[in-house]
């Protein structure tokens, strides 16, 4: 298969690359080269490659930076999402938008299936909400894959990094963790999220809605917590609550995955386990950061 990926420099798209090594042709343009936001030049590279199925992974995701920015938001997001699936559309490709957790307003209290309702709470979540309505619309044949907390050796280029690797480098600098517990998410090796992701395109899964995440949920506390104790680091670790001024966030967004196995795919592993193995995989030379 042919995949073109946009926001493929990323964190998962980095990932998606070694999932596909071998196995599928992988294209992807930098930020520069196309920008989503440029309907012309998202056409131009789908032309240019012709794929099977196009992968939209680029988003303007900080969450703070989303409330002070929400035209940058909406035009990365949505309008983003959107100029990339009408591109998949009108060449005849599978279009896949890559959505997030933070779609939900976090009140259900248990994990939430596919169709649940999205109800976000921060302009972020709005955002990607819009944007999985856009795609639907202009691609019948999409897929949405919602991630959640996603650890990746390449970290998140949008957010300097990711979580796991902030407790890893603070715990390092001898520094002490005060980490929200009131906040719970199914965190996610981004390897795992594109392993699975390409095995929906193998398996030419129906269009429409899925969840890709390890399985399990924790609160950011409790993952800190399982970081130190799994990398053997010490550092001072205590709980807080997420303060009255920070940016409202979903208390609980763990996402149950109700599709992928009536398709025949195996369950992910537990978020546990995918941490154990992230940490572990750390010292390969093959996830070593390079400067991007
Ligand atoms: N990280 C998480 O915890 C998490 C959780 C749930 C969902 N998600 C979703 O998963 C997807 C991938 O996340 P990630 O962690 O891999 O993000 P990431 O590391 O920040 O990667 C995003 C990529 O998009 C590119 N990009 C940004 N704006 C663009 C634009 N206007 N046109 C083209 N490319 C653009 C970035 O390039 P530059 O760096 O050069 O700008 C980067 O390569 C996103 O859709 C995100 O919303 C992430």
């Amino acid at each position: 298969m042919r995949l073109l990926v946009f926001g493929g420099w990323g964190q998962f798209g980095t990932e998606l690359v070694l999932a596909a090594e071998g196995r599928h042709e992988l294209i992807r343009p930098t930020h520069l080269e196309a920008d989503v936001t440029d309907g012309g030049a998202v056409e131009a590279a789908v032309r240019a490659v012709r794929p099977d199925a196009v992968v939209n992974a680029a988003a303007f995701h900080r969450v703070e930076r989303c409330e002070e920015d929400p035209g940058t938001a909406m035009a990365v997001n949505t309008v983003g999402a959107v100029n990339v699936a009408r591109a998949a559309a009108g060449a005849g490709a599978r279009a896949v938008l890559v959505s997030s957790d933070y779609v939900f307003d976090g009140e259900k209290g248990i994990g939430y299936a596919e169709d649940d309702r999205p109800s976000p709470v921060n302009l972020y979540g709005v955002s990607k909400a819009a944007a999985e309505q856009g795609v639907r619309i202009v691609c019948p044949d999409s897929m949405v894959v919602r991630l959640s907390g996603l650890f990746g050796h390449a970290g998140s280029s949008g957010k300097g990094g990711n979580f796991v690797e902030s407790v890893l480098a603070r715990a390092s600098a001898g520094e002490s963790l005060s980490v929200v517990d009131d906040q719970r998410l199914s965190p996610t090796a981004a390897a795992d999220a594109a392993a699975r992701l390409l095995e929906l395109l193998d398996c030419a899964a129906p269009a429409g809605m899925y969840h890709l995440a390890n399985q399990g949920s924790c609160s950011w506390f409790e993952l800190a917590g399982a970081v130190l104790e799994l990398s053997g680091l010490q550092a001072q670790l205590s709980p807080r609550s997420t303060g009255p001024d920070e940016v409202r966030r979903p208390r609980c967004s763990v996402l149950a995955d109700t599709r992928t196995g009536p398709l025949g795919l195996a369950p992910t592993r537990p978020w546990r386990r995918a941490l154990a193995w992230y940490l572990e995989a750390r010292a390969e030379p093959r996830f070593r950061r390079s400067p991007r």
